[in-house]
């Protein structure tokens, strides 16, 4: 531990003073990370705690954040918003995501489909977003998009650091869960974008952690390391699995890179399971103490809190399980009170950790099931493994800890801080990549394309040739892709054209964004291609002949954030200016290519 202190602080020495800020965006706690103190430190809040409730709320015209909301909740259920995360990016049309939400806040969620904000007030007709919108009890004319929601919680997380550090952020590096889509990722960062948060990476959680990790050791000298983060938050579990090798003899008279200098980091596994974690543990508890008070007295059920006064005694009884759950980690038995079960009326019980235990045994199962699963993956086994580390609060939990023992057949380390690795190692993931932290660092290959496994898939369609024809999809990236990976499309058409980039969401594509192609139509003088509104780049000026041919690639890139990007576009012609039998205009394709190489010759 002491070594670990020691090499931190030499380390940030080096680093310089550009704001940029890591964020954890935990679903139900928010960690912040930015520059403090000549040093990379967790942002303290309002309350002067290390985390922050991610929470967002409204009454009459006032907004509220944070732990103020989360105290509101159990009066206004309707006006204090919490996860709001789990629903940014999500297409309305994907019943999957929005029951996962209910349950998560085991309330009947009051969930709209979001459409354009009418400025004009005589205009009556709606367009619809496609995406989740949530009313407010506060005024219930006012719908917010989710990306509204996290858009003006990304503004208040920008005003925790400049209380706290002075400093003004603007950038920042994004943790997600691995099982995030890419459109989630991408409407996250869009929402950052809403109150001036620059999202300048998206980083997995357990990367992020095992990055620091690495990190904080000044990396591994010639050894290979390999190592496991669980990590256990609110709403789910992430495992990867992690190999650090050593850096590159370097060229005689070069120095190392600094993104390099510490060796590579590899991620060789990430498996998640959305029906783990901390929420979970509540639930099964909460229905375990509504059993035992509908038995001792004859009462109607809370859950799932169809009524206003049922959602309140839901919000309570939700929070007598966590507080529950969280004694059950230190002691054998907790004392909790249910309150307004029913009308004044509050359930006092007992709860061991043992029945804990029992009543949450096939939610524990399921965790062990995903870290064989990610040591499956990863190719190695787990006595392979140099460290295996738990994050994320859940992972308190002593049945996780002493399951992991069990199966790893030795103590699990716990050396990372559970609640902020991930937000110190997001600042020095995205800040390293930036140039902005001079600091000594590991080149991160993270070959596999998680976000997409079982997700969703990249497809692109061309725009129709005729009126008549629709959109015919094909996979650009599929489940095998990787980070890095480049893909393009190669089209030889004369007349302007379209890709539709979308993504195939449970059989429904949902386009993200359309790369439009112009000027090929005027005799290919000045071909622009364009990313929705946004200008792209301009491909070349030619001179048109008839016997002239063409092709247009537009090659995109899975980039290290989990997004598909536009990486590139040329326009290649074949110059036929030298044929000599100008009257044959149409040549076969034989005969072109032909003409082709004689020119090229020539
Ligand atoms: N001592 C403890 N024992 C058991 N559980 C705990 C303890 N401390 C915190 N937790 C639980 O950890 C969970 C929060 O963990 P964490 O902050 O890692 O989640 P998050 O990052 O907000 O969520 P997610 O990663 O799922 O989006 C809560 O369910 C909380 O009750
Ligand atoms: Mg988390």
């Amino acid at each position: 531990m002491r070594f670990a202190h020691v090499v931190v602080a030499l380390t940030l020495v080096a680093i310089s003073h550009a704001a940029m800020m890591g964020l954890d965006l935990g679903s139900d706690f928010i960690k912040i990370a930015a520059p403090k103190n000549n040093n990379i430190d967790i942002v303290l809040n309002e309350q002067s705690h290390r985390k922050t409730d991610n929470y967002v709320g409204f009454r009459g015209d006032e907004r509220y954040f944070a732990a103020d909301a989360k105290s509101l909740a159990p009066r206004f259920p309707d006006n204090m918003f919490t996860y709001v995360n789990q629903l940014v990016g999500v297409p309305f049309n994907n019943s999957e995501a929005l029951t996962r939400y209910s349950a998560l806040w085991r309330q009947k969620a009051t969930v709209v489909e979001a459409s354009k904000p009418t400025i004009d007030p005589n205009e009556t007709e709606t367009k619809s977003l496609g995406t989740v919108g949530l009313r407010t009890g506060a005024n219930p004319s006012i719908t917010y998009t989710a990306e509204t929601l996290q858009g003006m919680l990304f503004g208040y997380l920008r005003s925790l650091v400049k209380k706290d550090t002075g400093s003004r952020v603007r950038d920042a590096t994004v943790t997600v869960p691995a099982a995030f889509s890419v459109r989630q990722r991408q409407a996250l960062i869009d929402a950052a974008s809403l109150t001036g948060v620059n999202v300048v990476g998206t980083v997995h959680a357990t990367t992020a952690i095992a990055l620091q990790y690495g990190m904080k050791r000044n990396g591994f000298g010639n050894q290979t390391f390999r190592l496991m983060i669980v990590d256990v938050g609110a709403t789910h579990i992430d495992v990867g699995v992690y190999e650090f090798s050593p850096p590159k003899q370097p060229v005689k008279g070069k120095r190392s890179k600094k993104a390099e200098a510490l060796g590579f980091m590899d991620t060789k596994a990430i498996v998640s399971d959305l029906t783990v974690g901390g929420r979970a543990m509540d639930s099964c508890l909460a229905e375990l103490i509504e059993n035992r008070f509908v038995a001792a007295t004859k009462l109607p059920r809370v859950l799932p809190g169809d009524s206003l006064q049922k959602r309140k005694a839901v919000i309570a009884l939700m929070r007598a399980a966590n507080k529950a759950k969280e004694v059950l980690s230190a002691n054998k038995a907790a004392n909790v009170v249910a309150e307004g079960m029913a009308p004044n009326k509050d359930f006092p019980t007992t709860i061991t950790r043992e029945e804990f235990e029992t009543e949450c045994a096939p939610m524990f199962q399921k965790a062990m099931n995903v870290v064989e699963q990610a040591i499956a993956e990863a190719g190695v086994k787990m006595q392979d493994l140099d460290a295996v580390e738990l994050s994320g609060g859940a992972s308190r939990v002593p049945k996780l800890i002493d399951d992991l023992t069990a199966l790893r057949g030795a103590p699990v380390d716990r050396t990372v801080n559970a609640d902020e690795a991930a937000a110190i190692g997001a600042a020095f993931y995205g800040g390293v990549a930036n140039g902005r932290f001079r600091v000594p660092s590991f080149s991160i290959r993270e070959s596999l394309f998680t976000a997409l496994r079982g997700i969703d898939t990249v497809a692109f369609a061309m725009s129709p040739k005729t009126e008549k024809d629709t959109l015919q999809y094909r996979t650009l990236f599929g489940e095998a892709s990787r980070i890095g990976q480049l893909k393009s499309v190669t089209v030889n058409r004369t007349a302007n054209f379209n890709i539709t980039v979308a993504h195939n969401v449970s059989g429904e594509m949902t386009t993200d964004y359309i790369v439009k192609i112009t000027g090929v139509d005027s005799g290919l003088r000045s071909v622009k291609y364009y990313e929705s509104d946004g200008e792209l780049g301009e491909l070349s000026t030619v001179l048109n002949h008839p016997n002239n041919s063409h092709t247009i690639r537009v090659e995109f890139r899975a980039s290290e954030s989990g997004l598909v990007v536009v990486e590139s576009a040329e326009l290649r012609i074949n110059y036929m200016q030298n044929v000599t039998r100008q009257n044959k205009v149409n040549l076969t394709d034989e005969e072109l290519e032909e003409e082709t190489n004689k020119t090229r010759a020539s």
